[in-house]
């Protein structure tokens, strides 16, 4: 018998700034993705206010799920996905993100969409906003530093909540909001950077604008959420972070210190505001230490209470430690997330490291803490694929790299955590967000697309389609 809910929400996830393509198509506005070049895992992306002429922008075209959304569709229907991870372009609603009414055409399209999942029972699950603020919106307001972006999302939300309340269950607010406490956060999420040109690595540490910036998203998801719940009783409303799981490099204390330190920071500060609905106490002196001051208005306190979230979401792909010895940290080649790096693991080829026991030690983290229903609604490897003549894919590394994370999965719900489900990240190949590459592929299905713009876009199963198919129809007994 699976030790897995018989309802558990097995199947992939996307985001529409990867993923769909036609980035002007039916009056679409342009999103800050759609300003970003492409790049490597050497040569970074960057952002270009203005269009550069020969240079690839591979957002714009990504892997074009606007026109393959039915062809992509029976392909997940084939796995045996109960649910499908995608979100909604905003400024496929609101070009510019400040008219008043959407854009029409916008809405039809994930009517189909939403359409085409419900003709084969898959159950969408949506994020409200994954890494595209309409590029207006960083040119008037700074981004999310601009308090009035919170009545630009709101009018989004209720345009997308009254259209789809009859197709759409379960939302999630923002993408892996945590992202904003980084510098990178600045351009993906946060959208703080007006004027700014130049490669995504290299943004300011503008901790004051960012802290701030989340102020507003917290505020903003809080909205959302307490709107579901008073009109739309039949929604489910999640949270979405990345969990960085952090380790003590050593049991010195003050590596043990620093860690839960960083930890804080990181992976619970965010999670603390969004499922508790108040700002923690450790926030404060963490603010004071870096003078940071968060401008809250008269209510905002009382938002974040009654904006609470029904589910907790993550994705989790790597964990690294922490270290308080300078000399070390100085010899450390780093993470992505920070840190160190740990001995006993190995890394992927983007220097990733993998460890699927810390996802069960995360899990039960986070159950312990929070008490709600969880999913794990990214995961996976990014890997170079081979395509073989024949047209076949044989990636046994991703294989391997999936069946362990979900056999210990599968162990933290024995250990006692409520857990609804599992849709690994870009289960079709999409465009890397850090680094604005084909190469670095986590799909089960192929696209043929290229780093240099060429490929044509046909799909192609590897040989990981072939097994999740069969992990999903066991309900995870079968991982063999
Ligand atoms: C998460 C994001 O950070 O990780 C996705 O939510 C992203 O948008 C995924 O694609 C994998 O990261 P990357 O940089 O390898 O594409």
């Amino acid at each position: 018998m699976s030790v897995l809910r018989y309802d558990f929400l097995w199947g992939g996830a996307t985001a529409a700034n990867q993923y769909e393509g036609a980035w002007d198509a039916d009056g679409k506005g342009p999103s800050i993705s759609d300003m970003c070049t492409s790049g490597s895992h050497t040569v970074p992306k960057r952002l270009t206010p203005v269009f550069e002429e020969h240079t690839l922008y591979p957002s714009r075209e990504a892997t074009d799920f606007y026109h393959h959304y039915k062809e992509d569709i029976a392909l997940a229907a084939e796995m045996g996905f109960k649910c499908f991870r995608m979100s909604i372009n905003w400024t496929r609603i609101f070009p510019t993100g400040m008219e008043e009414a959407p854009n029409e055409a916008g809405l039809a399209f994930y009517d189909r969409v939403f359409d085409e999942l419900n003709r084969h029972g898959i159950e969408p699950l949506v994020t409200i906003s994954h890494y595209e603020i309409p590029y207006a919106l960083v040119e008037t307001y700074n981004g999310w530093y601009g308090r009035e972006v919170i009545d630009c999302f709101l009018r989004y939300c209720a345009a997308i909540f009254e259209r789809y309340q009859n197709k759409v269950k379960y939302w999630l607010t923002f993408n892996e909001i945590n992202s904003g406490i980084m510098p990178m956060g600045a351009i993906l999420s946060l959208g703080t950077v007006k004027g700014y040109c130049g490669p995504v690595t290299e943004v300011p540490d503008e901790k004051q604008i960012r802290f701030q910036a989340l102020h507003h998203q917290f505020v903003a998801g809080a909205k959302a959420v307490k709107l579901a719940h008073e009109k739309y009783p039949q929604f489910q409303m999640g949270c979405m972070c990345i969990f960085a799981t952090k380790y003590p490099r050593t049991c010195h204390p003050s590596d043990v210190l620093l860690c839960q330190k960083e930890s804080r920071i990181m992976n619970w500060f965010c999670a603390d505001v969004q499922v508790r609905g108040a700002y923690p106490s450790y926030m404060n002196r963490y603010f004071a230490e870096h003078q940071i001051e968060i401008r809250r208005e008269e209510g905002d306190d009382e938002l974040l209470k009654e904006g609470t979230v029904d589910f907790y979401t993550f994705s989790y792909y790597m964990s690294a430690c922490e270290s308080a010895d300078q000399e070390i940290v100085a010899a450390a080649a780093g993470n992505l997330v920070g840190g160190v790096s740990n001995p006993y693991l190995k890394a992927s080829d983007w220097g990733w490291q993998i460890d699927p026991q810390g996802l069960r030690y995360t899990l039960n983290e986070l159950y312990d803490r929070y008490q709600i229903p969880l999913m794990v609604v990214e995961n996976g490897l990014g890997a170079y694929d081979k395509l073989e003549e024949d047209g076949s894919i044989h990636d046994s590394y991703r294989i391997a790299y999936l069946r362990s994370h979900i056999a210990q999965m599968e162990e933290a719900v024995r250990d006692g955590v409520d857990l609804m489900g599992y849709t690994p990240w870009g289960w079709i190949d999409v465009v890397s967000a850090s680094t604005g590459e084909m190469a670095k592929r986590y799909g089960l299905v192929y696209v043929d697309k290229y780093d240099d713009g060429t490929g044509d876009l046909s799909r192609k199963k590897k040989d990981s389609f072939y097994w999740y198919q069969k992990v999903i129809k066991s309900n995870g007994e079968d991982l063999a």
